[in-house]
């Protein structure tokens, strides 16, 4: 959800901008714009759509020279996506010139007083009071006139700043937005994640909220809202560009599904020692444990789901009762919550604006909170007391796959952890349940490897209307993630329902030929579910079943059926949602959609 980058050093900044933007594609927008300052002069250019019109526009970068530059990627809040409202945005002297990304709550109050005070808007945008600001106070000092223009601002912002007083140099700023420094040699960046500098440098800042940075190519200050230094780390990026590269498959979204057997085992393996686990150097002491009498697990979309699966493992496991919130309701819903309810919150990006704000609102009232994320130094990770990485690498393409089985297993950890430290385990069950853990790469593998036939399946399901996914128990929350992925890629109305809660209203959807996806792979509940398969299918239904081999029941009663391999139930969420993310890619592209791009959505959903 926009994506900013800066660079200032002594290679052409375009042509190096555009590559970063295209890189922060996959967070989602739908106009771009990069301005570059030559000498004393700064071009601007923007293009609503893809990156690819802004190229075509500058002609690769040629068109704007110059060796300091700042680039944007918008998705659309303020205004509609044309080129006007598209960053970077001028001031009316033509002195400064600003990228944001975040939203600034108390915008119309500013654009008041702006225009009150005689300054021209162009845009309909929000980040455009911010240029204004910037002429209104500067005293001749581009540092000084930042932080006074920031302390004006309410809300959330990542912001690259130039001035053509102030050639060669960038400002940088964060506040509940993303953002990091890139330090090379002779040339310095910024941008709102790695993935757009990882090609350029592996040393990276990661700034806080309320710090900036003045960068220039040979330095880079960072510093406080005061004006005084802050000493910062610089932290090294160990993995490789080629993990945020499509290697060979057609879309990223099919990369990502097949990398889950090797993500899953990359966040499992480091965490068993000696028969044990041990989950980072997190020491969490068996008497706060013992305190905790409820477990809040609060996410967003598919880590909200991850959330729902790990749900029955933690509370079949330690016997505390666990609730599932969705981060956005949390938040409002004066959440009764003290020192003795422990937060776990999920997130593949860590920078989830809703998610963050139901932590610092349960922390507020006491929780203590785990995060279990996927991006190293993320605002999540950073505010959490207690972080697990979940270590699936870069994910590019919109739709969350290894994101999601990384985060159940995690969950799947964190469950046999807190039984064991609580008692409520005896070892030798320990002993077996951390084996099926172990076994879950391997069974991610499998349920890969089975299914080669689903996209004969996705041929004759993408002409659906609407889909039902529906299952009991862990297979129910198999099914909401299944429809989720199914909606959001292919645009397909899909729903999932408990299989119970049919009879209770929505049966009256069910006629002849409707598509109904039945998770048949809890075998506790399984009669139960086969006895919703006889009444959807009395009512013409057609079904396509998701069980375990040896099923034969199923195989008579279902007109398809895709096989997985048998797992420990509790555990079997990261296995079952396999075939359906394949189910729902193949659909996608029969219908010809933008699978690693879907629209409407955003990588990264960093504002409310
Ligand atoms: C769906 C999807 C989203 C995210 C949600 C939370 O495929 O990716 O529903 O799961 O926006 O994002 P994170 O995990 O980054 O907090």
């Amino acid at each position: 959800m926009c994506g900013i980058v800066g660079y200032t050093g002594m290679q052409e900044a375009a042509p190096i901008l555009l590559d970063g933007l295209k890189k922060l594609e996959y967070r989602g927008y739908d106009s771009a714009g990069i301005a570059v300052m030559k000498d004393e002069v700064i071009c601007v250019s923007k293009a609503s759509g893809r990156i690819a019109n802004l190229c075509e526009k500058t002609e690769d970068g040629k068109a704007v020279p110059g060796c300091t530059g700042i680039g944007h990627t918008r998705w659309a809040t303020h205004g509609a996506p044309t080129d006007t409202n598209a960053h970077p945005h001028m001031s009316n002297d033509g002195k400064f010139v600003v990228v944001h990304n975040g939203i600034i709550e108390n915008y119309v109050t500013l654009r008041e007083e702006l225009i009150a005070k005689g300054y021209r808007f162009d845009s309909q945008t929000d980040t455009e009071v911010i240029v204004h600001l910037l002429e209104m106070y500067y005293d001749g000092n581009l540092k000084r006139t930042v932080i006074k223009a920031s302390s004006r601002l309410q809300g959330s912002y990542a912001l690259g700043v130039v001035c053509t007083d102030e050639p060669g140099k960038v400002i940088a700023a964060r506040e509940y937005s993303p953002l990091i420094i890139g330090v090379g040699i002779g040339e310095n960046y910024f941008a709102s994640d790695v993935t757009a500098l990882v090609s350029y440098t592996r040393n990276i800042i990661y700034l806080e909220d309320g710090e900036f940075a003045e960068i220039t190519k040979d330095d880079v200050n960072v510093f406080d809202g005061t004006g005084h230094t802050i000493n910062k780390k610089i932290n090294r990026i160990t993995w490789d560009i080629q993990a945020a590269e499509k290697g060979g498959y057609e879309h990223f979204m099919l990369k990502e599904i097949m990398e889950q057997p090797g993500a899953v085992k990359a966040t499992i393996t480091p965490r068993i020692k000696d028969g044990d686990i041990v989950l980072d150097d997190m020491d969490i002491s068996e008497e706060y444990l013992k305190g905790i009498n409820k477990i809040i697990i609060t996410a967003c979309g598919s880590a909200y789901y991850a959330g729902c699966a790990g749900k029955y493992a933690i509370e079949s496991l330690c016997r505390i009762p666990v609730q599932t919130e969705l981060a956005s309701e949390l938040r409002y819903s004066n959440p009764i919550i003290d020192e003795h309810t422990m937060l776990i919150v999920l997130s593949q990006s860590g920078e989830t604006a809703d998610t963050i704000a139901a932590m610092k609102e349960c922390k507020a009232r006491g929780a203590k909170l785990m995060a279990i994320v996927n991006v190293v130094g993320s605002t999540i990770a950073k505010l959490a007391d207690y972080t697990i990485y979940t270590w699936a690498g870069p994910e590019i393409a919109v739709a969350t796959t290894k994101g999601y089985t990384t985060q159940v297993a995690v969950l799947d950890l964190v469950a046999l952890y807190i039984a064991k430290k609580l008692g409520r385990i005896d070892e030798a069950e320990f002993n077996r349940l951390l084996d099926e853990v172990q076994r879950l790469p391997k069974a991610i593998q499998d349920a890969l490897d089975m299914n080669p036939n689903i996209s004969s399946l996705a041929k004759k399901y993408h002409k659906a209307k609407a889909l039902f996914f529906i299952g009991r128990n862990t297979d129910y929350a198999v099914a909401l993630e299944g429809a989720l992925k199914m909606k959001e890629i292919s645009y397909i109305h899909a729903e999932s329902y408990a299989a119970g809660e049919l009879k209770h209203g929505t049966i009256a959807l069910i006629e002849d030929h409707q598509p109904v996806i039945s998770l048949c792979c809890n075998k506790s509940i399984l009669e139960k579910t086969m006895s919703n398969i006889v009444e959807v299918k009395a009512r013409g239904a057609e079904v396509l079943a998701v069980t375990v081999k040896d099923n034969q029941k199923i195989v008579s009663l279902a007109d398809d059926v895709i096989y997985v391999p048998e797992t420990e139930t509790i555990f079997s969420a990261a296995v079952e949602i396999v075939p359906l993310q394949m189910l729902a890619y193949y659909v996608a592209k029969e219908n010809g959609c933008d699978i690693d791009k879907p629209k409407n959505l955003a990588k990264s959903v960093t504002v409310e």
